[in-house]
């Protein structure tokens, strides 16, 4: 049976019918087929496809080029579930026309549904442009990992009432610019709550309590597959997939060093004839 297609109208109506969202992020073939598999309503091609993926140690030096790349594999291998990809550190930050462009080619190229920015009330009228451009932007406020620098680490937002007021402020002006819904990053629980009660639009919470409307993990941390990442107080780990893959390719260390593998049945075998040349019959005996 085809999946159901989720759409940015469909998700705004699971909030007004109180139905939770569910959003991973996915970066490749395997990855986005399988969480598609699972029954998510979204995929994000997250640009912490720069610290799960590529090894760097935060999203700034993430590339266009490197997200249309990895939004072409996700594409490739869903159908049902919206997929939304980050517009990279500095690609929407230039004249209206250079941000267009970037906007087009993951559109265009990468075939996402929508994109996703950074940003308050700063980048409202960006995200007004490219609504009105025809496409859907889902917002990001909270910790927001390509300021990480100007914000000074990645530190809890909204715990005084200024961050707060702030914090509220923003996504009002994200929603009234034509925002589809709103990512809440490592926010307290209480800010979370007003914002989403607040809003019609959905709020998708990363670290940001139970009172979102949906929630959001980066596909590494939900499954443990990531090699040393420190654990992360709000990161629920539902598999530990690293240690399986680690395991697994030791036992094959392991057997390769004994001579175990491959065995009899991974071989192949030649005719009778062909075989007789090497002094062996068709099941490969002496
Ligand atoms: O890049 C990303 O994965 C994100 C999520 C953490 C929301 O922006």
């Amino acid at each position: 049976m085809e999946p159901k297609k989720m759409s940015t109208t469909r998700m705004k109506k699971m909030k007004a019918d109180g139905v939770p969202i569910s959003v991973v992020t996915a970066y490749d073939y395997p990855s986005a087929k399988l969480a598609e598999e699972a029954g998510v309503d979204a995929i994000l091609v997250g640009d912490s496809l720069g610290n799960v993926v590529l090894g760097y140690e935060s999203t700034l030096p993430v590339t266009l080029d490197d997200m249309i790349y990895h939004t072409k594999a996700v594409t490739r291998a869903v159908s049902g579930p919206l997929v939304i990809t980050d517009l990279p550190f500095m690609t929407y930050h230039g004249s209206l026309d250079t941000t267009l462009s970037n906007v087009a080619r993951i559109m265009r190229e990468g075939m996402a549904k929508a994109v996703k920015l950074e940003g308050g009330r700063e980048v409202a009228g960006t995200v007004e442009a490219i609504v009105k451009a025809g496409v859907p932007v889902m917002a990001h406020i909270g910790l927001t990992p390509q300021s990480l620098h100007q914000i000074g680490g990645y530190k809890v937002q909204g715990k005084n009432s200024e961050q707060a007021r702030k914090l509220l402020d923003d996504a009002l002006a994200l929603e009234q610019a034509g925002a589809f819904a709103i990512v809440l990053e490592l926010v307290t629980d209480e800010i979370a709550e007003q914002i989403t009660k607040r809003l019609s639009i959905p709020t998708i919470g990363i670290g940001a309590g139970a009172h979102c409307d949906g929630q959001v993990l980066v596909f590494h941390d939900l499954l443990q597959y990531a090699s040393g990442a420190a654990p992360k107080k709000f990161v629920k780990t539902y598999a530990d997939i690293g240690n399986d893959i680690r395991k697994g390719i030791s036992e094959f260390v392991r057997d390769v060093k004994s001579r175990s593998f491959p065995a009899p049945e991974h071989s192949f075998h030649a005719e009778l004839e062909i075989a007789g040349l090497y002094g062996k019959d068709s099941s490969g005996r002496e």
